[in-house]
């Protein structure tokens, strides 16, 4: 009896542990500018699949190069590391799953120094 006990509860020590590696809080903003968000304040949780996500906009310009538009914080299904671009515009995109609210301490956000 004290064995299956024993067991019991460290199935449940671990589904614990397992869950909380699944869920995650991130930061949500739809554009985030200089420090501050915008438009679109809120949270996220991600499930197995998601991560949270931080997509940093810039725009080209001749004479100044890449300019940061504004960054968008949310979760995403099958978030990938790239930098893509379209003409005169480049988004990066980080992604992570370490712990809750990790996206606030990437990309462009991170030099910006607000937190
Ligand atoms: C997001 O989560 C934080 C920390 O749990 C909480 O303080 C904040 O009120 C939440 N914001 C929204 C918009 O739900
Ligand atoms: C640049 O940011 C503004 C908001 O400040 C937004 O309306 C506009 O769509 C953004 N441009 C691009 C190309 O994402």
């Amino acid at each position: 009896m004290g064995k299956f006990l024993l067991i019991i509860l460290l199935l449940e020590t671990f589904s614990l542990v397992f869950f909380r590696a699944e869920a995650l809080m991130c930061k949500v903003c739809s554009s985030f500018k200089r420090g501050h968000c915008l438009v679109g304040k809120g949270n996220c949780t991600t499930n197995f699949y998601s991560q949270c996500r931080t997509r940093n906009f810039f725009i080209y310009s001749p004479k100044d190069g890449w300019l940061h538009n504004h960054t968008e914080l949310d979760c995403s299904a099958l978030c990938l590391f790239e930098n893509a671009y379209y003409e005169y515009l480049k988004i990066s995109t980080f992604c992570c799953k370490d712990q809750d609210f990790c996206n606030k301490f990437h990309g462009q956000i991170m030099t910006e120094k607000i937190y």
